[in-house]
């Protein structure tokens, strides 16, 4: 019997051609979803956006805001189609190691206090939990707003 030959995975840095692929990842994904806008800005920017592909697909993308020694984790995201197949995770250390590239000491990042699964993630590569910001994320009625809670990983 023939072994299926699995599609090689590949990094680029996230361009606008792949904003609908992302978007409707994005929709998929999250229940209060960030705009087209919001990534056309971090583009804009200089965020460092990069995109994980499995041969031609899309299957999940990362955003970082670096400066001053810090790098900030602001999206990280795989689609439901493809999460639980080590995606996030190659995403988040491929960020992680570009963020030392880039000089960073540290990085940090917001998540949702109900994002158990994020959190798992950010805990076994490391991160520690040093913060929480109430009601900092949208929620859905008729809570409203949900706290985030911030967490650090060393770098340095
Ligand atoms: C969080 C997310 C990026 C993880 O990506 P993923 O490709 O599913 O994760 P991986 O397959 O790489 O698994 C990495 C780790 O995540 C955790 N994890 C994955 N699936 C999980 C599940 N169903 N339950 C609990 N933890 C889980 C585990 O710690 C896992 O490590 P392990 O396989 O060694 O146990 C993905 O679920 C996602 O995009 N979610 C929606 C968007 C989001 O919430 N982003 C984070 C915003 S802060």
């Amino acid at each position: 019997m023939a072994l299926a030959v699995p599609y090689p995975r590949s990094f680029h840095r996230m361009k606008v051609r792949d904003l609908p692929e992302i978007l409707q990842i994005e929709q998929e994904a999250y229940r209060q979803c960030w705009t087209e806008q919001i990534f056309r800005d971090c583009m804009k920017v200089g965020y460092d956006g990069w995109v994980l592909q499995e041969g031609r697909e899309i299957v999940g993308y990362g955003i970082v805001a670096i400066a001053v020694g810090e790098a900030h984790l602001l999206n990280l995201c795989v689609s439901p189609a493809h999460q639980g197949r080590g995606f996030g995770r190659a995403l988040l250390d491929y960020l992680i190691d570009w963020s030392i590239q880039c000089g960073a000491g540290a990085m940090f990042l917001e998540v949702r206090v109900s994002n158990t699964r994020a959190q798992s993630l950010y805990r076994s590569c490391g991160f520690t939990l040093i913060g929480e910001r109430p009601g900092y994320y949208p929620a859905d009625p008729p809570v409203i707003r949900e706290d985030a809670w911030v967490f650090r990983l060393d770098l340095s």
